[in-house]
């Protein structure tokens, strides 16, 4: 066989209801698209891939928005499965892959080596066990002799297609028909990501927000300023309701941003005089404990500080240190930059000093 035929079946005809919410659990948007999208994009682009056939249920017709043919579904996984296979079977395909909607993240490399190991045997996707494994009886048992079966599964075509025709016992999965009618089987290696989402907590990615600060402060006469929360002797001070540090105001509307909160007008009102002359590294405990409240994780934070001086190079450290102190982050997520504007505008003429800080936070 030079160029076998090989074909794809998804099988999303389930009700999905373990992993709750509105709707069943392959139409759930999950990283930005409905999880029978991801599921079927790493099939469809394969190029050794020639169809592809996704089996739904009756019921999500409505639901249904891919650009990839389908056939109907049955009660049972098994009814599903066979079901495309004699749909599929006009195409009469060489192989076919049968993967589970529920696995949404499978990858090309996955592909490419049950591709690869195609012949008279079935072609498994499995992983080893890491966990000690015991029976709720107390037996442990030897995790070296166990196997985590993933999909897509690969077949001969014709073989799994009577094997489904024929049998009807119940199995979660295709190889066990196979398995039991003697059928040899090669396994390649699984992968992590490609694990099955079951349950609400499986459905739960984390997400990345983006936030971005910006804030002003006018120079007037004095002999220091605070930046990033480090004091700097010069020839002027920033004059503000607080003790001015534009460096710390624009990291806290940049944390506040990504996660939604509003600014740093709404959590510490200039009217109040409260923060008078305050020290704004209370300003970003205050979001450090919000990121912590809201379980999200700040990953990166980049400041950009515009002013002819004083020179920000020799106390660049300083202040990424101080800044990672009062975030609790390493100093690896802490980046502080500085331009003039070639003498151009108010930070041009030394009338103030402005920052800008982008935030990115990830929210599990
Ligand atoms: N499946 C199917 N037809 C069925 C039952 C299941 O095509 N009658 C599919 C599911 O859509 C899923 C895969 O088989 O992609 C594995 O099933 P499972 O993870 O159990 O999904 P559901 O049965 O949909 O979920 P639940 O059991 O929580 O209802
Ligand atoms: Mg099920």
């Amino acid at each position: 066989m030079s160029q076998p035929k090989i074909a794809a079946l998804i099988v999303a005809a389930g009700s999905g209801t373990r992993a709750g919410g509105a709707l069943p659990k392959q139409y759930q948007q999950l990283a930005g698209k409905p999880m029978l999208a991801h599921s079927a994009q790493t099939l469809v682009n394969h190029p050794a891939i020639s169809n592809v056939l996704v089996v739904i249920s009756s019921e999500h017709e409505d639901l249904y928005t891919l650009d990839v043919p389908y056939s109907h579904g049955g009660k049972e996984r098994q009814d599903s499965v066979r079901l495309g296979l004699e749909a599929l079977a006009k195409h009469a395909p060489d192989y076919v892959l049968i993967h589970d909607a529920a696995r949404p993240f499978l990858s090309t490399t996955v592909i490419d080596n049950i591709v690869a190991a195609l012949g008279n045997d079935a072609v498994i996707p499995a992983l080893s066990v890491a966990d000690t494994i015991r029976t709720r009886d107390g037996a442990t048992i030897d995790r070296n002799t166990l196997l985590r079966i993933q999909t897509p599964q690969a077949f001969p075509f014709a073989k799994i297609l009577e094997l489904h025709q024929k049998n009807k016992i119940a199995a979660t999965d295709d190889a066990e028909l196979w398995l039991q009618a003697g059928g040899k089987i090669v396994y390649v290696e699984g992968e992590e990501r490609n694990r099955k989402m079951t349950t609400a907590e499986d459905m739960r990615m984390p997400i990345t927000k983006i936030g971005m600060g910006y804030d002003v402060h006018k120079l007037i006469d004095g002999d220091a300023i605070i930046l990033g929360g480090v004091k700097i002797p010069h020839t002027k001070k920033l004059e503000g309701h607080s003790d001015a540090d534009v460096v710390l105001h624009a990291i806290v509307d940049a944390i506040l941003g990504a996660l939604g909160e509003g600014d740093i007008g709404v959590h510490f009102p200039p009217s109040d005089t409260k923060w008078k002359g305050a020290d704004s590294a209370k300003f970003v405990e205050h979001v450090r404990d919000l990121l912590a409240q809201k379980h999200a994780t700040l990953n990166h934070l980049d400041v950009t500080i515009i002013c002819e001086a004083p020179k920000i190079t020799p106390h660049r450290e300083a202040m990424r240190t101080r800044i990672a102190q009062l975030l609790g982050t390493d100093i690896s997520a802490i980046s502080v930059k500085a331009t003039t504007t070639e003498g151009l505008g108010f930070t041009g003429r030394g009338e103030g000093i402005a920052a800008q800080a982008v935030a990115t936070v990830s929210i599990a």
